[in-house]
């Protein structure tokens, strides 16, 4: 069967974009293998990944367009509608779950008047902000958390849930807990697309806790080692590939 060949204008892309592009994939051996920053970088330009954005990325990558959306439309960090100034990812995952992230989200859900995915004021318009829920974001050890543009809010209650939400929303950017500072969803998207263009204000700040390593202290304070592979554990072969 082939393949539907819609004209899709790409322009909206400029030169800009397009160096960024050519930069992108020379840090691979396989122009293929930069799909991920590509669409990272295509989310920054627009807020999502649009149409447009798609077949740009099969036009610099040389791949169908199919391929391009099978990728975009499999990852849920590839948005298919634009984004608002900020995203708010709200871990409704186990352990936050079970520590009150549910009653977060239903609270911030509440206030914005909009649920998963949806965005709450014009989209990349200041104090724009998109919900989700999220699955874990390897902070179980400050429950309940959530992110905004993937920055870390540890230990959650549904009242500083709100405050910081009405601080997005009144064009304020209050600090993460660790980390970077605060930028928004777009700029956010031109780090993960490799990117830095203020790199001093994305190395300052604290970027673990105490908690998190809490555990390896306590093991090395009172000399608690992981049993080590016995001398003549068997490696299991690794199959064929046939
Ligand atoms: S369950 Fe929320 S960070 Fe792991």
């Amino acid at each position: 069967m082939s393949e539907r060949t819609e004209e899709i204008d790409t322009s909206v892309f400029g030169e800009r974009t397009r160096n960024e592009a050519k930069q992108i994939i020379a840090r691979y051996p396989e122009s293929r293998s930069a799909l991920l920053p590509m669409l990272h970088l295509v989310q920054s330009e627009q807020g999502y990944v649009s149409a447009a954005g798609i077949h740009f990325c099969a036009e610099q990558l040389g791949l169908a367009v199919a391929e391009v959306s099978a990728v975009a439309t499999f990852y849920t960090m590839y948005k298919r509608s634009p984004c608002g100034q900020h995203l708010v990812s709200v871990c409704t995952n186990t352990m936050c779950a079970a520590m009150g992230g549910e009653e977060i989200y239903r609270e911030l859900s509440e206030h914005l008047g909009a649920g998963h995915e949806e965005t709450a004021g014009e989209p990349g318009t200041e104090g724009s902000i998109t919900l989700e829920h999220a699955e874990c974001l390897a902070a179980c050890d400050f429950a309940p958390m959530l992110q905004v543009n993937y920055e870390y809010y540890d230990n959650q209650t549904t009242e500083k849930a709100l405050e910081l939400v009405k601080a997005l929303q009144r064009g304020d950017k209050p600090a993460p807990t660790r980390g970077p500072e605060l930028s928004d969803f777009r700029s956010a998207e031109r780090q993960l697309a490799g990117f830095f263009d203020d790199l001093d204000s994305t190395v300052t700040g604290p970027s673990s806790a105490t908690e998190t390593v809490r555990g390896a202290q306590l093991a090395e304070e009172r000399g608690w080692t992981a049993p080590g592979m016995p001398d003549d554990a068997e490696i299991p072969p690794v199959p064929d590939k046939k």
